[in-house]
């Protein structure tokens, strides 16, 4: 009886993270990130290869890819990101990588730099792997696909919240604004742009909270 592959997919700040982990947590599955592999290298791009207006040079990121050694290690039943060998699960969350995060992930050779990466940490099954393209490209014979939506100004606010809890100054507006951008280049990219797979059920938690759609998500998989 081979555990089952869930693929959950979405716009940010709809909680797909934690309500994935929570997933995992019941049914006894390996949570994959993938969000985090993107901001690891978006981390290794800002110690790394900013030009002289402090920007990300992405010529010199895809010139460096040899020194970018990422992994996943379990501590405590929770995966945790390791670049060259230091862990950075924290400083991935910094809002300077989330600024930069969706420039680095719509480059086609970032994404194949991760495409077998995110394939074969899903090889032996028992997995529930989130992202944007999990169950359009790096999955598509998952056996379960859900694509997580909820309105831009409640993912705001939760985001909001989310980020003052872990001591974060930032306003409700810029928060707002970063989520819009970010929606928007993940939308429109050419490559794995974001978008809900033909087969994938489609979940709206704008108006439920985060018990309410573990159990509508669980209900189509025990079906
Ligand atoms: O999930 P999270 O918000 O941490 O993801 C950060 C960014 O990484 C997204 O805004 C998106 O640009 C990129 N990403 C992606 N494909 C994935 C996961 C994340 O392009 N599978």
């Amino acid at each position: 009886n081979k555990k089952p592959v869930i693929a959950i997919d979405g716009f940010s700040s709809t909680g797909k993270s934690s309500i994935s982990k929570k997933i995992a947590k019941k049914l006894d599955l390996i949570h994959i990130d993938t969000g985090a592999l993107y901001r690891g290298i978006t981390f290794f791009a800002l110690e790394n290869c900013l030009n002289d207006s402090q920007e990300i040079d992405i010529k010199s990121l895809f010139e460096k890819f040899d020194q970018i050694h990422l992994e996943f290690i379990l501590n405590n039943g929770v995966l945790e990101l390791f670049l060259n060998g230091k862990n950075i699960d924290k400083e991935i969350r910094e809002p300077r990588v989330s600024d930069h995060v969706s420039l680095v992930a719509k480059q086609a050779e970032v994404r194949a730099f991760l495409l077998d990466f995110q394939r074969n940490l899903a090889q032996k099954g028992g997995v529930i792997m989130d992202g944007r393209d999990i169950g359009t490209v790096i999955l598509p014979n998952a056996d379960y696909k859900f694509f997580i939506t909820a309105s831009p100004e409640e993912r705001a606010k939760r985001r909001h919240l989310e980020l003052q809890h872990s001591g974060v100054d930032i306003s409700r507006e810029e928060v707002y604004e970063n989520l819009k951008t970010r929606d928007k280049i993940d939308s429109e990219r050419a490559v794995a742009p974001l978008k809900k797979a033909d087969d994938a059920i489609l979940i709206d938690n704008t108006l439920l909270n985060k018990e309410e759609t573990i159990a509508l998500i669980l209900s189509h998989i025990s079906k």
